[in-house]
């Protein structure tokens, strides 16, 4: 244990040794890396501009009830996170800029399309939406961590914290859809199948 422990604190050092190193190394380095991670910031700027326009697609899919006031909260959070994220560019002394983020777009065409190929009002498409939503809140989850991670490296501490905030935002989010779904949604999809192949069986037999 105590090995592990020293260890840890050698491999500590040597690891803010590497990032003295960089950072002095850096007068160069420094606002290449300024200048990706504020690129960065207009890609998840336009995916959460993106998803205040398409999360309510999910939530008039969604049947139940806690599904839906799930979804029409995160829509809330979401245009608060819009309004960070021009804070950050405002504490950049940027103005806020979007650029495509492909993979959002990608993520809720998918969404589209596991809407549209599960029956209306049924419990397995309720477990479409929220396996859809969890993806979404995956990406974001990434994003977030290595924008905050990338802040303190560039010695932002201020807006790092505030990208936690959102990070913390999503990460619930992601906890509550699991519980949702574990709740009593999956069960109920699972019932529907079972109901499905019986009639399926029904249908052979006559
Ligand atoms: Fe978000």
């Amino acid at each position: 244990m105590a090995k592990t422990a020293t260890k840890k604190t050698a491999k500590k050092k040597t690891a803010k040794k590497a990032a003295k190193k960089s950072s002095s190394r850096g007068a160069s380095n420094g606002p290449g890396l300024l200048e990706f991670f504020t690129e960065q910031l207009k890609d998840i700027y336009w995916a959460e501009k993106h998803l205040v326009q398409k999360l309510p697609m999910l939530r008039k899919a969604a049947s139940s009830e806690e599904l839906q006031e799930a979804i029409e909260e995160h829509i809330e959070q979401t245009k608060e996170q819009v309004t960070r994220l021009e804070e950050i560019f405002s504490m950049l002394d940027k103005k806020p800029q979007a650029k495509k983020c492909e993979a959002m777009e990608g993520l809720t065409e998918e969404a589209k399309t596991v809407i549209s190929e599960t029956e209306r009002g049924t419990a397995t498409q309720d477990v479409g939406i929220i396996l859809s939503a969890q993806k979404v809140e995956h990406y974001e989850i990434a994003a977030y961590g290595g924008l905050a991670q990338l802040a303190r490296t560039i010695g932002r501490e201020d807006i790092a914290d505030i990208l936690e905030e959102t990070l913390a935002e999503e990460k619930d989010t992601d906890v509550l859809l699991t519980q949702i779904a574990e709740n009593n949604i999956n069960y109920e999809a699972a019932e529907e199948g079972e109901e499905q192949e019986e009639e399926e069986e029904q249908e052979a037999a006559e």
